[in-house]
């Protein structure tokens, strides 16, 4: 990612202007996660890829999952695992050129570093990924790079969540995320053997979410499927 943009999300957590944060667990992860959680060949493992300091994380690790986030910003990191109060320790990670922080008890690893460091060979065996405001906060000329980075990931019926807002799109500043994908882009990037389907519109928008990106109309939670 370009150090403008990475200084962009980073200065968001400097100031704690944390517009998409949410101090609930997702209403879909606590309808859906089992979706998340098993799939042919992994189970209980789930990737949350730019995690922010989501209560998801915790949420998902109390149901007995093995859970793998990834965010730039240590600052992020840090409050997830105070605010969370949960014992953690923090070691390099050369390969991605950046700090692993870990449960004391292993149930919980998050990656900060760059997503685009991130790969395959450093973690795989995904039983699900939960891509709420992810796919969405990279902008449209990195957002193929991350879909085919993504796609090392998956495997023939892993459970993908993706959340995708609506926007309007004679509202707002198309420069500023997020950056909606329609489904036949989604369904481009990710290749012949992936279907999209809407899973459920989240009920309960967040009035900071909408103040920040006045031209979101709704927000829905899609499905991904491999085959
Ligand atoms: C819209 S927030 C979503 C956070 C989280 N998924 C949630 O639901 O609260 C996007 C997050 O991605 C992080 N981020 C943006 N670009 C990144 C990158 N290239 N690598 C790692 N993290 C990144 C930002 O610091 C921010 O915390």
């Amino acid at each position: 990612m370009d150090d403008k943009t990475m200084q962009g999300w980073l200065g968001f957590w400097e100031k704690k202007t944390l517009p998409w944060h949410n101090d609930d667990v997702h209403e879909a992860i606590e309808k859906h996660h089992e979706i998340l959680m098993t799939s042919p060949t992994a189970k209980n493992k789930i990737f949350i890829p730019l995690c922010g300091k989501t209560v998801d994380i915790k949420w998902l690790a109390d149901r007995g999952n093995e859970v793998v986030g990834l965010e730039a910003s240590e600052i992020a990191v840090k409050d997830f695992f105070t605010e969370q109060n949960i014992e953690y320790t923090s070691e390099d990670a050369p390969a991605v050129k950046g700090k692993l922080y870990r449960s004391t008890d292993n149930k919980i690893k998050v990656y900060c570093c760059d997503l685009f460091l991130f790969s395959a060979e450093i973690e795989s065996g995904f039983s699900g990924i939960w891509d709420r405001g992810s796919l969405v906060a990279i902008s449209p000329a990195n957002q193929k790079r991350y879909i085919e980075l993504i796609k090392t990931l998956i495997h023939p019926g892993i459970g993908y969540l993706l959340e995708m807002p609506d926007r309007d799109p004679s509202k707002g500043d198309p420069n500023k995320g997020p950056f909606c994908i329609s489904f036949g882009n989604l369904q481009e990037g990710f290749g012949p053997d992936c279907s999209v389907t809407k899973l459920c519109a989240v009920e309960k928008l967040l009035p900071k979410m909408i103040q920040h990106a006045p031209s979101i109309k709704g927000i829905n939670v899609l499905r991904l499927t491999f085959r």
